[in-house]
């Protein structure tokens, strides 16, 4: 069944108003578009956990700090609507910049500490555009859940954070990050790897999980980075902005598996910049 494509902020307050006075529970799905088996996982996830669902998508200007980055960010609103039919949603929300961010738009969310390292480290700005948006797209859709992927951990730590903080009354649901045959993590920014620059990504989480073990077995990451650092390396990775292991809560550095805690990367393979993150249980 196709779902309704609503392009305006007024049309979705409707549709929603209209639910809640129902007695519905609303879900919301955030996403970019170029949807993939990741995003369709929140998608199942959250027709199982709410009447009424809502798929957003958004190419988010204020996300991104390289334009060229925005430019070639993948934009297939067809192909995803198509993708969407046999979850029956109720609504795909497509606004587009206007509505996001009229004239005179002049306010930014920010959330302080998590957004000091990782990703927020090396995308200045990039977490308060999400921030921004995330509130504006939970105000809009009156959502009661809203539906984030693993994959990008920091960002679900982000938006769990603000969401309590504010007050937003969204229940935000992790879900597991849904991975290719050969484990990489799926993105949407695996659309612009070339055929060969695809076959070796993969080799990221390879040597994650590699560090994952190791780590149980009790070694501490300065001894664990040369050899990682050397296989991306030889796999054709480029640039490391970080291989780091922080706890699950706040995010903190830590050397050993002392505590819950992720093992985080952010690489690059031919000018594509690759996330993610595994999970790493405390030694006890
Ligand atoms: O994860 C994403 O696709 C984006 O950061 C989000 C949450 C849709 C905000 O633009």
């Amino acid at each position: 069944m196709t779902a309704p494509i609503v392009r305006t902020r007024a049309e979705l307050r409707e549709m929603a108003q209209l639910w809640r006075r129902a007695g519905e529970t609303i879900g919301v799905v955030p996403t970019m578009g170029a949807l993939h088996d990741g995003h369709l996982s929140l998608v199942a996830r959250a027709k199982e956990m709410s009447d009424r669902v809502i798929v957003t998508i958004f190419v988010n200007p204020k996300q991104f700090n390289n334009p060229e980055d925005l430019e070639n960010y993948p934009r297939t609103e067809h192909e995803d609507a198509r993708k969407l039919e046999r979850f029956a949603v109720d609504a795909i929300y497509v606004p587009d910049g206007a509505q996001m961010y009229p004239d005179g738009f002049a306010t930014t969310v920010r959330v302080e500490g998590l957004t000091d390292v990782l990703c927020g480290a090396h995308r200045a700005g990039h977490f308060d555009g999400v921030a921004t948006v995330v509130t504006k797209l939970f105000t809009q859709s009156s959502a009661d859940l809203a539906f984030f992927g693993e994959k990008d951990f920091q960002q679900l730590q982000v938006v769990r954070r603000m969401a309590r903080d504010l007050d937003l009354g969204v229940d935000v649901v992790g879900c597991p990050t849904i991975r290719e045959i050969d484990g990489l993590a799926m993105s949407s920014r695996n659309l612009l790897l070339s055929d060969q620059a695809r076959s070796r990504a993969s080799a990221l989480f390879d040597v994650m999980e590699d560090m994952g073990e190791a780590l149980q077995s009790g070694q501490a990451m300065d001894a664990l980075l040369p050899a990682a650092q050397a296989r991306l390396a030889a796999a054709g990775f480029g640039d490391i902005d970080y291989l780091e292991l922080r706890t699950n809560d706040t995010l903190r550095l830590i050397h050993r598996a002392e505590a819950p805690a992720r093992l985080f990367a952010a690489a690059w393979m031919a000018g594509v910049r690759l996330i993610d993150n595994i999970d790493v249980p405390a030694v006890t």
